[in-house]
């Protein structure tokens, strides 16, 4: 066997291998499963885009290379109209945004344009794994910004040691949150800008759930704030926002030598997007509407909520994402609790352990629940978990 390259090494063990024997074998056992695990959403892709995809790929010129230099114009042309129209923010379709392969291509890339071996990220714990997998890839250093709750979920800035502040190049945030569906305020915002400008660093806010947003909240954009663009690049996605993870596309926006710098890479990698793809996503984002399925997201996340709330436990509402993170009982691991909760309930959650180490004591609950048609799978989850007897 050939051997693999050392930075492969790098990536963590893979936690969840018990939970997936697990789920594995009493899928075999033929029992009936609730799957709060994948954050995917179960709804389809409304028809009027799939419409546009299949208008634009008759047009033979979209079957070939998108040669343009950051994305199909028109794809770029409606993500910045957009941009404007829901932040109030105007950016350059030329210099200041990106066609990306889905957000994840993106973020994962950046660490690439940027770390060298023995540079710094600074990466908030609980988190989607990308940023530090792709940093220690890429031969870099992690320094960890915890999640807690009594900071509402976000960094506390100001406990970041001045010398990893020097040494860092990227500072990675992520709202709306993905494992614990906090959210970020303006002010938050301000503070981090200020910070980032201070020390010279990149800000790559990982924007994916901007628009998976409950009981009429709009989250707020990081280039809102006024001179972001000197030092925040933001990805955002089509994936959560019309049903389209399958699809692959997603965009970046803000400071021109982070965009610029991160197509140098791409440019060497990838050759962009099916210009159809591109074209429907335009499509998408002037004229869909998505409202059904957040409407159908906000009664699990009700039913949910309230009723393991009413057992006694006691977890925050989210105002955004698809998910819901729950403490766990005392005397529980993350693991421990979501054997149990497979095993005693035939619910599947994902242990907070995976997400890092400040994810420990913590599930997570995804609302993208297949087969679930008006929140029906959500209130037998609850039922099941009441039959345990157990108190959050
Ligand atoms: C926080 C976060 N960012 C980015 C992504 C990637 O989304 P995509 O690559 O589909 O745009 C995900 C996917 O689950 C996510 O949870």
């Amino acid at each position: 066997m050939i051997a693999r390259a050392r930075r492969l090494e790098k990536i963590p063990p893979y936690l969840f291998g018990e939970i997936a024997a697990l789920k594995a074998k009493a899928l075999a056992e033929g029992r009936d499963l609730i799957d709060l695990g994948i954050g995917d959403p179960d709804q389809p892709t409304p028809a009027p885009i799939i419409q546009a995809l299949f208008e634009a790929a008759q047009n033979p010129e979209t079957h070939r290379y998108d040669e343009s230099p950051a994305g199909d114009p028109p794809f770029l042309e409606a993500v910045c109209r957009w941009f404007a129209r829901r932040f109030g923010v105007e950016v350059d379709p030329k210099t200041e945004a990106l066609l990306l392969i889905g957000s994840k291509e993106g973020l994962a890339h950046l660490a690439w344009a940027y770390i060298d071996p023995g540079d710094l990220s600074l990466v908030p714990d609980p988190a989607y794994t990308v940023y530090r997998v792709n940093t220690l890839m890429a031969g870099g250093d992690v320094a960890t910004m915890p999640l807690k709750a009594e900071n509402n979920f976000l960094p506390d800035l100001t406990a970041i040691p001045t010398d990893a502040a020097k040494r860092a190049k990227l500072l990675w945030l992520n709202y709306p949150n993905n494992p614990t569906g906090a959210v970020a305020t303006l002010e938050f915002y301000r503070d981090a800008v200020a910070f980032c400008r201070d020390y010279n660093l990149l800000l790559v806010n990982d924007a994916a759930y901007s628009e998976v947003a409950f009981d009429g909240f709009q989250p707020p954009s990081a280039l809102q704030i006024p001179g972001a663009k000197e030092t925040v690049i933001e990805l955002h996605s089509f994936s959560k926002m019309f049903n389209m993870t399958g699809w692959r596309i997603g965009m970046a926006f803000g400071n021109p030598d982070a965009i610029a710098t991160l197509n140098k890479l791409k440019s060497n990698l990838d050759s962009k997007q099916f210009a159809a793809i591109s074209r429907a996503a335009a499509y998408a984002i002037e004229h869909a509407d998505n409202r059904p399925t957040l409407s159908l997201i906000q009664r699990r996340r009700d039913i949910l909520v309230d009723g393991l709330n009413a057992l006694g436990w006691n977890i925050p509402k989210p105002k955004a994402t698809f998910y819901v993170w729950a403490a766990v009982p005392e005397g529980e691991t993350s693991i421990s609790f979501a054997k149990r909760l497979l095993e005693e309930a035939g619910v599947l959650v994902i242990p907070g352990v995976g997400y890092g180490e400040y994810g420990e004591g913590y599930v997570r609950m995804s609302l993208t629940v297949a087969g679930d048609r008006n929140g029906e799978r959500c209130a037998e989850a609850v039922e099941r978990i009441a039959k345990m007897g157990l108190r959050g």
